[in-house]
């Protein structure tokens, strides 16, 4: 793992413990609520952008969606294979996010849950989920709010330190979207710095329709 990145490191060393380690950060309402505000239907196909481990994944398929999950970490694809890789619907890719491995207008609907604030060009990623949503596709964005945590840079390898909801909802704009709506997700993310200092991050969203 010399050389990598540490972020790509942090997620590949991660990946066998991250259902675990993500129960503590936030709660599973996070991924029911981003799948309401997309109002999901079973049948249609959906992305999940920055899958990890398939939090969002494993309730798309619950609700009877096909899913195409994409990650860039070997180690996250690794374990979505082993818990989901039987599963009727479900197909996982490696990918960037500023380069989705999927064709343009093939899905209707696609999340990225805690993905933004780990991209280098959050533009680039906005910009990818409008390509790959059929017209009128929805694009269900959840992430933390701007906060000054420093150990969410220095021990989690952030790349963000979190994001206004007003300046996120703008980018979907710029990137083309029709309607965009962006507001608190009534959820928090939480974290212990290795020095005890605890920090409860409010989580927003942003919905979006091509
Ligand atoms: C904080 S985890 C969130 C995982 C999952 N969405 C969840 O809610 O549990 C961020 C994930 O995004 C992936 N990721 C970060 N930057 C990426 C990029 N540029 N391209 C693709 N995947 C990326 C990481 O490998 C990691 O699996």
């Amino acid at each position: 793992m010399k050389g990598m990145p540490s972020s790509v490191r942090y997620f590949e060393e991660v990946a066998a413990e991250w259902d675990t380690l993500r129960k503590g950060y936030f709660r599973d309402e996070v991924r029911e609520k981003a799948l309401d505000l997309a109002k999901v239907q079973a049948g249609e196909r959906a992305a999940d952008v920055g899958a990890g481990t398939g939090f969002l994944t494993e309730a798309l398929l619950g609700r009877g969606l096909e899913v195409v999950a994409v990650d860039r970490s070997p180690a996250m694809l690794a374990e979505l294979t082993r818990k989901f890789g039987g599963r009727s619907g479900f197909r996982c890719m490696p990918g960037e996010t500023d380069a989705l491995p999927l064709e343009a207008s093939t899905v209707d609907c696609c999340f990225a849950n805690m993905v933004l604030h780990h991209v280098e060009s959050p533009e680039a990623m906005i910009r990818e989920l409008f390509r790959i949503l059929k017209p009128g596709g929805r694009a269900v964005l959840t992430d933390f709010e701007r906060h000054g945590f420093d150990f969410f840079l220095s021990e989690y390898y952030d790349r963000w330190p979190g994001f206004s909801p007003a300046e996120v909802a703008s980018l979907f704009r710029a990137a083309g979207f029709a309607t965009v709506e962006a507001g608190p997700l009534g959820e928090v993310c939480q974290a212990e710095s290795s020095t005890g200092i605890r920090a409860v991050v409010p989580i927003f969203f942003v919905r979006a329709e091509r």
